[in-house]
């Protein structure tokens, strides 16, 4: 799922400025995502990006509301601008094979 005019209104208002240069994931941490089990999806993709051999830097960020509350936990990868909704920690396994 992708929504451009979101993802560039999150990349302003979070201050991403290093994004074109480091393949960013965002995870959302603000209530409606962290109610939905964002602190278990972020502490995932921490443990998961610890065991794998990525080619290329990765950089993790938990961030504050990327405005789509209600479709937690939201992850945000850039500069693809690639959006997933409603992650369960039991994918990101299979998100960081799509990096
Ligand atoms: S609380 Fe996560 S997108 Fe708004």
């Amino acid at each position: 799922m992708q929504d451009w005019d979101r993802s560039e209104k999150a990349m302003g208002t979070i201050g991403l400025e290093n994004v074109e240069q480091v393949q960013t994931i965002l995870i959302c941490q603000h209530k409606a995502c962290r109610k939905a089990g964002a602190a278990a999806v972020l502490a995932a993709f921490e443990v998961a990006l610890r065991q794998v051999d990525l080619p290329k830097p990765i950089a993790l960020r938990p961030v504050r509301c990327l405005g789509r509350c209600g479709n937690g936990p939201m992850v945000l990868i850039l500069p693809e601008q690639v959006w997933y909704d409603h992650v369960h920690p039991d994918e990101v396994p299979n998100l960081i094979d799509r990096l």
